[in-house]
């Protein structure tokens, strides 16, 4: 078993990162072509904004649980880690941009009355916010910069962006499909892990690596 984790990891590392952006942009190309050539159904606007945001969430999703898949399992994505979060911020930058060009024609008297009034919209935007320091500092520059123990703190926001993610979802719909919650259980069960390491032994952090890539301790309970 840990043969075969340690063998699966030593794989993964041999793909250049540049890959998992090229195959994470993958849906968002796929998506804006097939609008372009009008084949996104009836209301091709509300499938590409709705699309963005799902594969928004689906990258913080998986960025998530880097950490558990090294813990539990051995097999480590650290070094894509970046990759994905980067991925979710460009994909929930589309969706916004998709929102106020495409679905409020950048009428900013509407876009703020969407922000107050409508809850969903005040958490979607608010998670966005928690994002954008994140992604500004998801450099080796920033990490050298705030030091590794205050840039793991800044980037722990990550878990509220995506509590406030799926809670987004959970809200915007009517009724009570199966999706939303399935996404809500998935990032309750990434976050109540760490709650309870981080319960069970306190987190130790350590320096960053000589690439300013900061590798949690073994020990550290709370890396994200
Ligand atoms: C981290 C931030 C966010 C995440 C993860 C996220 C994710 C999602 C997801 C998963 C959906 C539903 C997709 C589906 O129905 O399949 C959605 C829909 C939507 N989101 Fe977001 N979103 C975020 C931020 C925002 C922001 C900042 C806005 C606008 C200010 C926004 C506006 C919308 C709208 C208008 C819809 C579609 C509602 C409808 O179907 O009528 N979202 N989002």
């Amino acid at each position: 078993m840990a043969d075969a984790a340690k063998r699966l990891s030593s794989a993964l590392q041999r793909v250049p990162i540049w890959l998992v952006y090229v195959i994470g942009f993958i849906p968002a190309v796929m998506n804006f072509t097939l609008g372009v050539l009008d084949q996104l159904g009836a209301d091709p606007m509300r499938t590409l904004e709705r699309a963005l945001g799902e594969w928004s969430l689906r990258f913080l999703i998986i960025g998530l649980c880097v950490t558990p898949l090294r813990q539990l399992a051995g097999v480590s994505l650290l070094r894509y880690r970046r990759a994905f979060g980067l991925l979710a911020f460009w994909y929930v930058t589309l969706h916004l941009l998709t929102y106020m060009v495409l679905d409020q024609g950048l009428d900013w008297g509407a876009i703020w009355a969407d922000i107050v009034k409508r809850p969903y919209i005040t958490i979607g935007m608010a998670s966005f916010v928690l994002l954008v320091p994140l992604a500004l500092t998801s450099n080796n520059l920033s990490i050298r910069r705030l030091g590794a123990l205050a840039w793991n703190r800044l980037h722990k926001l990550v878990y509220l962006a995506a509590a406030g993610g799926a809670l987004h979802y959970v809200m915007l719909v009517k009724a009570w499909p199966l999706e939303p919650l399935v996404y809500a259980a998935i990032v309750a069960t990434l976050l109540a892990y760490r709650l309870v390491r981080a319960v069970a032994k306190p987190a130790r952090v350590r320096r960053p690596a000589p690439d300013g890539t900061v590798m949690p301790s073994p020990r550290s309970r709370l890396a994200r």
